[in-house]
């Protein structure tokens, strides 16, 4: 009995007599790249607000685009939440309600946005999965099809950070989140705009915005003002361990995302603070 008690104290691990909170003792174990689990996955953001919302005007081309696209490559296609979540803030706002129960009423808004383009691709094999099923059965989903789509919200839920009242977390986190954890072989954030300018090309300041053709997560962490993503997105890119750049492309222009997959140049580049192999 006490034999027994013995082994299972002394399980053999390399982190067995540390403490996880020092990273001078994890760091040798803990530091290492992880290995990409699908590393030929292309991962598309489509703007909830900047292509959704805008009906079929903005999006029958761009599903045409992708319906082309499926031969050349594997996507998971994560759709924004748009105009919708923003009105679900401002009642949930106005009644009280805590960031983490905002956080899955826009996520299940994103998800709409999801059903409605599955639903265009359906014909393609494509169909909306959830969360779950992103999470344990992707693979899966995409043997038997060329792209499935989801939410592009990550799953934080009740679990928001209570930051500020409005998830801090929300689409472009998210789509980033789940390519980089995946080690995607990118990811390509798709905008109603040619990409990150130095201020809102349609704000107050938009005669004085520049494109920016290239650009790093550590000058958008300095740049001040709007940007067209979720700030928390530029933290997150600080610790990225697979995606080393970001493409952020003008989904209302043709062919725009046919050339940002096949690896051109079309928008605004941004590096992560992964390291490129
Ligand atoms: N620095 C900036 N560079 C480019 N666009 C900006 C910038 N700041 C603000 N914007 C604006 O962001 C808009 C896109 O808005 P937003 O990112 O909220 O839409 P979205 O990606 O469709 O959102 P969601 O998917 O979360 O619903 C652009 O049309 C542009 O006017
Ligand atoms: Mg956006």
């Amino acid at each position: 009995m006490a034999e027994t008690t013995n082994t299972i104290k002394h399980v053999a691990s390399p982190l067995a007599r540390q403490t996880l909170l020092d990273n001078k003792l994890t760091r040798p174990v803990a530091g290492k790249r992880p290995i990409a689990l699908l590393p030929w996955l292309q991962v598309v953001k489509i703007g909830g607000r900047a292509i959704m919302d805008r009906g079929a005007e903005a999006i029958l081309p761009l599903v045409e685009e992708i319906r082309k696209l499926l031969p050349e490559h594997r996507l998971l296609i994560l759709t924004g939440a748009g105009i919708r979540a923003r009105h679900l803030y401002g009642v949930g706002l106005d009644l009280g309600l805590p960031v983490g129960s905002l956080a899955p009423l826009a996520a299940s808004e994103a998800g709409q946005n999801g059903h409605i383009l599955a639903a265009l691709l359906a014909s393609e094999g494509v169909s909306y999965i959830e969360h779950p099923t992103i999470a344990n059965q992707l693979a899966i989903h995409l043997t038997a099809a060329r792209a499935v789509i989801g939410s592009a919200f990550p799953p934080y839920h009740h679990h928001e950070f209570p930051t500020s009242r409005i998830p801090m977390h929300r689409a472009d986190t998210g789509a980033f989140l789940i390519a980089d954890a995946l080690g995607a072989a990118g990811l390509t954030i798709v905008e109603d705009v040619d990409g990150v300018y130095t201020a809102d090309p349609k704000g107050q300041d938009a005669a004085k915005a520049k494109l920016l053709g290239e650009t790093s997560f550590e000058a958008l962490a300095k740049q001040e003002g709007t940007l067209p993503f979720d700030r928390a997105l530029v933290e997150v890119m600080a610790n990225a361990r697979h995606i080393s750049r970001v493409q952020v492309i003008n989904g209302l222009v043709p062919g725009r995302l046919t050339a940002a997959l096949r690896g051109h140049h079309v928008g605004s580049i941004i590096t992560t603070g992964a390291k490129a192999d």
